[in-house]
C-alpha cells in the first residue's frame, strides 16, 4: 500500500467519504489531511470543463477548447501515432484548465451501426480500437494527468443505457468486448478507467468481480481507479469490494452511509476500503500535482492546425471514378448543401465541446484555388422537403465544371442517449443529389456523419469522399483533400454494409426488454460478412487514394512480418498496410480472418518501403471455454496482407505450435457459429454456446425498474409521470429535436434518482417509490415522506461530522 501511514489517520466516515464525487465533476477534498480535490472533465473529442451549472449530458455550457475530431474520425487514420498526439494536446488543454482526469477515449466495440454514440467509438474491431485508444491514453497521460478508457464494458447502445443487461457468451466477451481495454491497459496504463452502466450477464459492470477483480486487476495487471459512469453504481459496497474505487458524480450522504453499514455489518471489509483509497490517493495526489506544475495556457493556433491535418490524414476517398478528383486549380465548382455552410463537425451528449472556433467549407474556399460559381444549401436540414431550394441548386449546377455536395446526418441523428433509427441520409439530400447529378454527370458528394451509412445512391456521383466528423478545423481538411493538398490516405475502420438488414445483430439490438442478446457472438462487423459471405457496400479497411501501392516480397514467421510497399502512382501518399490472420483448417469455429497487425507507410512518389510488423500475443490465440484460459490452435496459419479486408495482396503459411487444450466444441453441434450465418441462431444453440439457460427478459417493478417503463407500475401516480415523460418525449421528436434530457430520464432506473440527485434523494426514498409503484400506493407515499425527512437530518449531520472530523 503506498499511502498506509495517510489512510491510517484518517476515520472510517472521511475513508468511506472520499470515495464518492464531491459534486458532478470533482472529488472531495480534507485540508487537514493535505488531500487535494481534483477534477474530472469530459471527454473523448478535446474538453468539456463545467464552469457553471454542470451536467453530464453536454447541455449546459462549458470553457472553449479546441474540438478534435472524435473517435468515428481518428480511428480512419488507422494512426495510433496521430492519435497520441491528439492525446497529447487534449491532455495540455485539460492540464491548462485544472483537469486531472479526462473521460475518455471511448473504445466500446462497434457491434451494431445503430449505436447513437457510435461517434464517440473507434471500430468494430477490437485490435485498432485498442491501439488506438492506446495512443490516446499515451498522449493525454503525457501531461502527467489521467486518461480514463470508458465504457468498461459490453456497453453497445444507448437504449436502457443505465439498465439494460449484455447477455453475452465468455469467448466472445473476452475476444470481441475486452480485448480493445486489454491492449489499452497493458500498453499505455491508464491511471483510470470507466466502468459502464449496463449489466453483463447479470451483474452490473460495477460491481462485476469477474470483469473488475479476475480479468482488469488480476490478469491485466490494472492498479489505477476505477470510476463509475456518471450515475452507474447500483450497490456501491459491492462496487468497492469487487474493485470499483470512486463513485460518481455526487451521490451525497447516503452513499457514504451505505458504506460505512457496510464496513459495520461485515457486507465488506475496512481493507477493501483501504485497498480503493489507496487506489484514489495516487490519482488525485499524482495528477493534482501535475496540474499544479503546468502551464495554464496553450497554443491554440497549433491545435487548431493539429485538427485540420489529423481530419485530413483520417479522411476515406470511397469512390473515384474517372479520376474526377482532386479537382485542379480553377475548377468551376458549384457548392452544394447546408453542411457546406453550417458544419457538422462532432457528437451530441457528454462529448460535446464548446469549440474555440468553427471553420466552415464557405468560409475555406477563397484559399482552395477553385473557381466558386456560387453556394447553394439545396436542402432543408431537418428533412422537409424544399423544392425552391432544390432548383436553385440545381440551377448552380449546371453552369459548373464539377458540383461538390455537401452531404450528411444533421445533429440530432447520432447523440448520447439515442439509437439512430436506420441508417439512411434523409430523403430530401438523395433527391437533390438525383436533381443535381442529372444536370451535372461530374458530380462529388462529400458525407459528414459520425457512423456508416447506405449509400444506395452510390450510383449518383462521380466520387464520394467520406469526412467522417472533422472536429472544428474539419471544413478546410476536407478542401484539402478535395484539392489533392492532401493525398487521401484514411480506410473505413467500419464495414459499411449493403443495409440494415444486412447488419448480424440486428434482431437483438435495442429491444425493448432488459436484456439485450449478443446472440451473433463473434461475427460482428468484417468477422460475420466476410465467414457468412455477404457483401458490404465498402469492406472494412478500404479506402482510395490518388496514387497506388504495389506489395512485394513477403515473408512471415509467428513472431512478424515483413514486405516491400512501393509507390507506383505520380503523387507522394501513404497506404495502410493491414495483416488479416486465418486457419482455413481450424477445428475451433472462429471467423474467416481477422485484424492482427496494420502500420501507416509514407511514401513519396515511385519510393519503395520495407515494412516490418511485429506479431504479438494475441495473434492465435482463442478463448477456450474448457480451460478458461487463452490457448492456441497448434498447425498452419495463413498470414494475409491486405489493403483492405477484401483486397488481400499477399499471403504466406506459418507454422504454429499449439497449447494442446481440448476443443471446447468437439462433439458439439453449433452449425449457426461453424457456419458465421448467425443471423437466427435458434435458442436452443445459444444456449450452448452461453452456457446457462437464456435469462429471463420480463420487466420487473424493483428499483432498476426505468422512467420509461414506469406504464408497467401499478400506480397511477407511477403512470402520470411517465405519461408527462412519454409525451414530452413524443413532441420533442415531432418538432425533430429529440430532447436528451427528458430522453435520459426515461432510460434511467429509478435507482439513479439516488445517483445523481447530490444526496437530495436517498435509497430509502427509492424504496419508497418502488413500493408506490407496486401498488402500495399509501405505504410507499409515506415511505418516501419520512425517508426524505430521515435523508435530510442524516444529511446535515453527516456533513458537520465530516467538517468536525
Ligand atoms: C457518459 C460518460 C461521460 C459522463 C460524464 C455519462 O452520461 O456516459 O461517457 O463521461 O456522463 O459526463
Amino acid at each position: 500500500m503506498q499511502h498506509k501511514e495517510l489512510i491510517q489517520q484518517m476515520t472510517l466516515l472521511e475513508k468511506c467519504a472520499l470515495l464518492s464525487g464531491d459534486t458532478v465533476f470533482t472529488t472531495r477534498a480534507y485540508s487537514k489531511h493535505g488531500i487535494p480535490a481534483i477534477t474530472l472533465s469530459d471527454g473523448p473529442n478535446g474538453v468539456r470543463k463545467q464552469a457553471g451549472a454542470a451536467d453530464h449530458l453536454g447541455l449546459n455550457p462549458s470553457v472553449p477548447a479546441t474540438c478534435f475530431p472524435p473517435a468515428v474520425t481518428i480511428a480512419c487514420s488507422w494512426n495510433p501515432a496521430l492519435g497520441e498526439e491528439i492525446g497529447k494536446a487534449m491532455g495540455e488543454e485539460a492540464a491548462a484548465q485544472e483537469v486531472s482526469v479526462l473521460l475518455g477515449p471511448g473504445l466500446n466495440t462497434k457491434r451494431s451501426p445503430l449505436c447513437g454514440r457510435n461517434f464517440e467509438y473507434f471500430s468494430e474491431d477490437p485490435y485498432l480500437s485498442g491501439k488506438m485508444a492506446a495512443g490516446y491514453v499515451r498522449g493525454i497521460q503525457s501531461n502527467g494527468i489521467s486518461a480514463c478508457p470508458k465504457h468498461f464494458a459490453v456497453n453497445n447502445q444507448e437504449l436502457r443505457r443505465m439498465a439494460s443487461d449484455s447477455v453475452v457468451d465468455e469467448r466472445t466477451l473476452r475476444e470481441l468486448y475486452l480485448t480493445g481495454f486489454e491492449i489499452v491497459v497493458k500498453e499505455a496504463a491508464p491511471k483510470t478507467i470507466m466502468s459502464s452502466y449496463n449489466l453483463i450477464n447479470g451483474t452490473y459492470a460495477n460491481e462485476n468481480a469477474h470483469l473488475l477483480q479476475d480479468i482488469l486487476r488480476r490478469d491485466w495487471g490494472f492498479n489505477g481507479a476505477v470510476v463509475t459512469d456518471w450515475g452507474g453504481s447500483n450497490d456501491h459496497a459491492l462496487g468497492v469490494k469487487n474493485g470499483s474505487t470512486l463513485e460518481m458524480p455526487a451521490p451525497g450522504g447516503d452513499a457514504v452511509r451505505e458504506l460505512l453499514k457496510a464496513v459495520e455489518t461485515g457486507k465488506i471489509s475496512e481493507s477493501d476500503v483501504d485497498a480503493r483509497l489507496d487506489e484514489l490517493l495516487t490519482l488525485v495526489l499524482d495528477t493534482h500535482a501535475a496540474v499544479e506544475n503546468h502551464s495554464r495556457s496553450f497554443d491554440a493556433e497549433a491545435h487548431h492546425a493539429l485538427v485540420r491535418r489529423a481530419a485530413a490524414e483520417s479522411i476515406v476517398l470511397l469512390k473515384n471514378e474517372e479520376n474526377l478528383l482532386p479537382l485542379a486549380t480553377g475548377t468551376r465548382v458549384a457548392v452544394i448543401g447546408d453542411f457546406a455552410e453550417t458544419p457538422r463537425y462532432q457528437g451530441a451528449g457528454s462529448s460535446a465541446v464548446n469549440s474555440l472556433k468553427v471553420d466552415t467549407v464557405l468560409d475555406n474556399l477563397a484559399h482552395s484555388g477553385l473557381q466558386v460559381l456560387g453556394f447553394a444549401p439545396g436542402f432543408d436540414r431537418r428533412g422537409r422537403a424544399d423544392a425552391v431550394k432544390e432548383a436553385e441548386a440545381v440551377a448552380l449546377a449546371r453552369q459548373a465544371d464539377v458540383a461538390v455536395l455537401f452531404l450528411g446526418l444533421d445533429e440530432i441523428k447520432e447523440s448520447e442517449g439515442l439509437d439512430r433509427g436506420d441508417m439512411k441520409i434523409a430523403d430530401n439530400q438523395i433527391e437533390l443529389l438525383r436533381a443535381v447529378q442529372a444536370v451535372n454527370p461530374n458530380t462529388v458528394v462529400v458525407v459528414n456523419a459520425g457512423a456508416s451509412i447506405e449509400t444506395p445512391w452510390l450510383k449518383h456521383c462521380k466520387a464520394l469522399v467520406y469526412g467522417a466528423l472533422g472536429g472544428q478545423a474539419g471544413a478546410g481538411a476536407i478542401l484539402d483533400v478535395l484539392t489533392g493538398k492532401v493525398n487521401p490516405s484514411g480506410k473505413l475502420a467500419e464495414t459499411w454494409a449493403m443495409s440494415y438488414e444486412d447488419t448480424p445483430a440486428k434482431e437483438h439490438f435495442a429491444g425493448k426488454g432488459r436484456t439485450v442478446q449478443y446472440r451473433e457472438g463473434l461475427y460482428v462487423g468484417y468477422r460475420y460478412y466476410q465467414t457468412a459471405g455477404v457483401a458490404p457496400a465498402f469492406p472494412f479497411g478500404f479506402g482510395l487514394s490518388y496514387t497506388s501501392f504495389a506489395y512485394s516480397d513477403l515473408k512471415a514467421t509467428s513472431d512478424s512480418v515483413t514486405l516491400t510497399v512501393t509507390n507506383t502512382g505520380s503523387c507522394d501518399g501513404a497506404e495502410i498496410v493491414q495483416i488479416y490472420v486465418a486457419k482455413p483448417d481450424a477445428k475451433v469455429f472462429r471467423p474467416v480472418q481477422e485484424l492482427k497487425g496494420f502500420e501507416k507507410v509514407k511514401l513519396a512518389a515511385g519510393e519503395s518501403k520495407c515494412v516490418a510488423i511485429p506479431l504479438d500475443d494475441k495473434v492465435f490465440r482463442y478463448w477456450n471455454t474448457m480451460t478458461n484460459a487463452w490457448e492456441i490452435e497448434g498447425g498452419r496459419y495463413e498470414i494475409r496482407v491486405g489493403a483492405s479486408c477484401e483486397d488481400i495482396r499477399l499471403t504466406a503459411t506459418v507454422e504454429v505450435a499449439g497449447t494442446g487444450a481440448p476443443n471446447p466444441y468437439a462433439g458439439i453441434s453449433l452449425p449457426h457459429y461453424e457456419s458465421g450465418k448467425v443471423m437466427n441462431v435458434p435458442d436452443a444453440e445459444w444456449e450452448v454456446l452461453l452456457d446457462c439457460p437464456i435469462p429471463d427478459d420480463t420487466v420487473k417493478i424493483d428499483c432498476n425498474m426505468t422512467l420509461g417503463e414506469l406504464k408497467h407500475s401499478r400506480s397511477p401516480l407511477c403512470w402520470l409521470v411517465w405519461l408527462v415523460l412519454h409525451t414530452m418525449l413524443t413532441n420533442s421528436y415531432k418538432q425533430g429535436k429529440p430532447n436528451l434530457n427528458v430522453m435520459f430520464q426515461y432510460n434511467m432506473p429509478l435507482r439513479a434518482l439516488a445517483k445523481m440527485t447530490s444526496g437530495a434523494i436517498s435509497m430509502g426514498m427509492v424504496d419508497g417509490i418502488v413500493l408506490e409503484a407496486k401498488g402500495f400506493w399509501g405505504i410507499g407515499l409515506c415511505k418516501v415522506l419520512v425517508e426524505a425527512v430521515k435523508n435530510a437530518i442524516l444529511n446535515a449531520q453527516l456533513e458537520k461530522r465530516l467538517r468536525d472530523a
